[in-house]
């Protein structure tokens, strides 16, 4: 059985991913929402909250766990591969693939700020980011309206402009998604996108980058290499610390 978890519901993000490519496998998915959101929490309490997730994920039969959230990702993963004898797959900001396509010279990356402050990313940046201009902005206000199910209307469409505007103003044409609630505002990053295009007559393309894909796939690599065994037939179970109805129904738009 795969584990997979986040502060909240945005991991559902990478487990939406992980049913397209491994739709026979059990998964176990937990939403700490009852500590979310954990952008701006303490490294220390973040490293605290997965090491309780990881236990409780283990004891319910999880054979590898996905960290689907970049900012526990960036402050736990080393301690959990550390202490814990099974494989973890985490989560990296797609800044290698932004750097490799963009056409203006800049990328936009979105992303918590605990995950903005972390060495991990500063070292992402640093092996990867190549000569492009990095852009960086906090999604202030985007966990906030993923959790509560707020997704297209025009009060996300206002908070959701505020902070890509400024990037798309930078003339960055690759936007990656740096935190697992975001690609959930993906149509309504879209909308603002498409009317920036039409109001600057733009003659480059910008699109959103979204890691789950890859993390997908490295997850099922790891899984071969340590012949943990594939599921026969798919199952969902979900948990959270809080809440359980706000992830039910973002779950309802993922799964078929
Ligand atoms: N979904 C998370 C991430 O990928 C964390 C959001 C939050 O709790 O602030 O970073």
């Amino acid at each position: 059985m795969v584990g997979i978890f986040d502060s909240g519901s945005g991991g559902l993000s990478v487990l939406r991913e992980a049913l397209k490519l491994l739709p026979q496998e059990k998964y176990i998915y937990f939403s700490d929402n009852a500590f979310c959101p954990y952008g701006d929490k303490d490294p220390e309490f973040i490293k605290n909250r997965c090491r309780t997730i990881t236990e409780l994920l283990l004891s319910k039969g999880a054979g590898i766990i996905v960290v689907a959230c970049n900012t526990a990702t960036a402050a736990a993963i080393s301690t959990l591969r550390a202490e814990f004898p099974i494989k973890f797959i985490g989560m990296e900001p797609a800044v290698k693939l932004a750097a490799e396509n963009t056409s203006t010279g800049v990328i936009g990356v979105l992303a918590t700020a605990g995950t903005l402050a972390a060495d991990k990313y500063k070292n992402t940046k640093d092996r990867f980011g190549n000569d492009a201009r990095i852009v960086e902005r906090v999604g202030q206000g985007f966990v906030e309206l993923v959790e509560n199910g707020d997704l297209e209307s025009p009060h996300s469409r206002e908070v959701v402009g505020q902070v890509l505007l400024p990037i798309l103003e930078e003339k960055a044409d690759r936007i990656v998604l740096g935190c697992t609630h975001y690609p959930f505002l993906e149509a309504t990053m879209l909308r603002i996108i498409g009317d920036f295009r039409a109001e600057h007559h733009t003659d480059y393309g910008i699109e959103l980058i979204d890691p789950a894909p890859a993390v997908v796939r490295q997850l099922t690599k790891v899984m071969e290499a340590e012949g943990i065994r594939h599921g026969k037939e798919g199952k969902v179970i979900l948990h959270s610390s809080g809440d359980r109805e706000i992830l039910r129904r973002l779950y309802s738009t993922i799964s078929v």
